[in-house]
């Protein structure tokens, strides 16, 4: 009869060990009673970039990176892509099943209710230098925001709590249209609470004078795109924002932290830096020269690759079909022709195919973007705008989670052993 566990053979010792196995792991701690003797520290196990460690049990996001299935809540991602809205996505996320009309519209006025923020952000905004990149610049006031929020302190209150999961998703889009004025040097727009969610959003970035003409296919379009990036489980900003919540601090600052994170080109960034990179190939005949420099190991191909999935990425799947829709409307981007026959010859060249390598959610997204008539270097904001009810989702269950503490990994030492103090004459 087989037994879910698993025996261990110390050859330093000859020992065995027998450690229960359970969903598919085995408990790091159990391996710490494995000891050469008494004085020993115990066995750990090494594991940068946690390549192989599940550090949480989450209910949140399924991936099945070999199959390429993403599903939130066990829904599946096309449906919700097709057929739910952004707040009630994040509703699904955050409460774990899609709202009711009730708990919708309950859900979308408190929202609605908590646009505005503190004009003082402005003064932090026009603080900034002409240049800053808009990734800064979020994660600065976003940061700040826990200023005027004291409250958020009060963690182990699940009111408070849904409190300022409310909040931070109603500013989130003020905020970021604030970021877009700032860097275009166009005065701001303040919520208007008559609009939607997405609505508002598109308004307080483009409006001028007051104006702004919406396009309904452009608006359902971005919302896609932010369903699209809404969570996607254990991924590095999603641990940042695990990783600085669990020393209890409140949540504007573990999300301006997120957001940190999702700033670099491997991560959010590599929407920002798929258009430079096409921009820098520039033409279709250079696309064979670029893929040999990838290969030979200067750059990689940007919004290709990822950790988990080895297909297909079911979100890119999607987002193509959305930026058809999209230059439907808005007339081809140049840089589309150039993304397409990269995307066909990286498919059919060996040393992507070995690598299981395909195109991931940013290789099409920064496009369509631009289309919309978003700056490159605003891409990742609007990431960060999708993936807003994730990192919240994920904050609360990491905090309802009885088994989790404040992260602290262990380190391999591999300095110097104790030594003497030297005078600063006599050091060479
Ligand atoms: N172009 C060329 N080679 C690549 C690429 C790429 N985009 N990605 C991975 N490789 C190669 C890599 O050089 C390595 O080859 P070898 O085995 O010969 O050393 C092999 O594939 C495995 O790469 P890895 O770096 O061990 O894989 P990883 O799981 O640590 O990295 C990744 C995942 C997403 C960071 C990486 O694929 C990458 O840098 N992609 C480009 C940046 C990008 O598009 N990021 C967005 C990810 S999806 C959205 C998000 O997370 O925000």
């Amino acid at each position: 009869m087989p037994k879910d566990t698993l025996s261990i053979t110390d050859n330093r010792t000859g020992q065995s060990y027998e450690v229960p196995v359970a969903d598919g792991t085995i408990k790091a701690m159990d391996l710490r009673q494995v000891r050469v003797s008494e004085d020993d520290f115990g066995l750990m196990t090494y594991d940068p970039a946690f390549m192989n460690t599940a550090a949480c049990r989450s209910a949140i996001t399924y991936i099945d990176g070999d199959r390429g299935i993403l599903r939130y809540r066990g829904y599946p991602i096309e449906e919700l892509a097709d057929r739910a809205s952004f707040l009630e996505v994040a509703y699904l996320l955050s409460e774990g099943e899609l709202p009711t009309q009730a708990q919708l519209d309950k859900w979308t006025s408190d929202i609605r209710y908590h646009t505005y923020v503190h004009t003082n952000i402005i003064r932090f905004l026009e603080g900034f230098r002409y240049d800053a990149h808009p990734m800064g610049m979020l994660l600065g006031v976003v940061g700040a925001l826990s200023t005027f929020y004291p409250d958020a302190k009060e963690m182990h209150d699940p009111a408070n709590r849904y409190i300022q999961r409310v909040r931070l998703m109603a500013k989130i889009p003020t905020l970021a249209a604030f970021v877009f004025r700032q860097t275009r040097g166009l005065p701001y727009q303040f919520p208007r609470n008559d609009l939607d969610y997405i609505g508002n959003y598109v308004n307080m970035t483009f409006s001028i004078g007051g104006q702004h003409k919406p396009n309904p296919v452009l608006q359902r379009a971005l919302e896609i795109l932010l369903i699209l990036h809404a969570d996607h489980e254990q991924n590095c900003s999603t641990s940042a924002v695990r990783a600085v919540g669990s020393s209890g601090v409140d949540p504007f600052s573990a999300i301006s932290a997120g957001i940190a994170a999702l700033y670099g080109p491997l991560h959010g960034g590599a929407n920002e830096a798929v258009l430079r990179m096409l921009d820098e190939i520039g033409d279709k005949s250079s696309i064979p020269a670029f893929i040999e420099k990838v290969k030979s190991g200067e750059g990689r191909l940007m919004g290709f690759g990822h950790r988990v999935y080895k297909s297909y990425d079911p979100r890119a799947k999607l987002i193509k079909r959305v930026a058809d829709q999209v230059f439907a409307e808005t007339g081809l981007n140049p840089k589309l022709e150039i993304a397409v026959e990269l995307e066909r010859i990286a498919l059919s060249d060996e040393y992507f195919i070995k690598r299981k390598l395909y195109p991931n959610v940013d290789f099409y997204s920064g496009l369509i973007y631009q289309a919309m008539g978003y700056p490159t270097e605003y891409f990742t904001v609007l990431f960060a705008l999708g993936r807003m009810p994730g990192w919240l989702a994920q904050w609360e269950e990491m905090l309802q989670d009885k088994e989790q503490k404040i992260a602290r990994p262990r380190q391999i030492y591999t300095g110097e052993d104790q030594r003497e103090f030297v005078e600063i004459g006599k050091r060479k």
